[in-house]
């Protein structure tokens, strides 16, 4: 049974969401550590997850404070990384190898399962870019909660809000049985 879950929050408006996604895993009695990147700290404050987390949240790789706790002590404490929500742009990085922030260089250290739950606009959603990207991520192991369809932040109808929590938490919860 897995019990050390990495939940890396992205700069998307469903950020908010991350409260909930991180009370629920609490509530099945996962271990969370939360991983912010720093567009994500615009929409969500670290201080709310660290509370529900009971955890220091990281946003930053070079911050001296917390220095013992980098990307590699990260990636060794987890045993799931879920990316919810995971944004175009994480999505792109990931799938190129780029490792620019102590989320991506986490992810880039880590061999177990990684879960994405990407939330956008569905014109970036449908973008081939987008598409071919999370193709590659598939290929490579990686595993996508898809978004759904519905009324997206810009009014707009469309597929791109990010997942349901029930299901974001029922797809960790298999994880955490293999
Ligand atoms: C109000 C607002 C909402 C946004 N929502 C999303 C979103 O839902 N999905 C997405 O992929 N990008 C969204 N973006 C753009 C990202 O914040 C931007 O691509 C950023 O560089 C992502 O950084 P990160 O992946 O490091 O968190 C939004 C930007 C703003 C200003």
């Amino acid at each position: 049974m897995r019990k050390n879950i990495v939940v890396g929050v992205c700069g998307s408006i469903a950020a908010y969401k991350s409260v909930e996604i991180v009370r629920e895993l609490k509530k099945k009695n996962w271990d969370v550590q939360v991983l912010l990147t720093r567009k994500a700290a615009h929409f969500i404050t670290p201080l709310t997850l660290s509370v529900l987390s009971g955890r220091p949240v990281y946003t930053e790789m070079f911050d001296a404070e917390h220095f013992r706790e980098d990307h590699i002590s990260v990636a060794n404490f987890a045993e799931v990384i879920l990316i919810a929500p995971a944004t175009a742009n994480i999505i792109g990085k990931i799938a190129s190898g780029i490792s620019d922030d102590i989320l991506t260089c986490a992810v880039c250290a880590f061999k177990g399962p990684v879960v994405l739950a990407p939330a956008m606009n569905d014109k970036m959603w449908l973008n081939p870019i987008t598409q071919e990207n999370v193709e590659k991520l598939q290929r490579h192991g990686y595993r996508i909660v898809p978004p759904q369809k519905g009324l997206l932040a810009s009014g707009e109808e469309g597929v791109g809000r990010l997942a349901d929590i029930e299901k974001i938490i029922s797809f960790i919860t298999d994880i955490g049985k293999e």
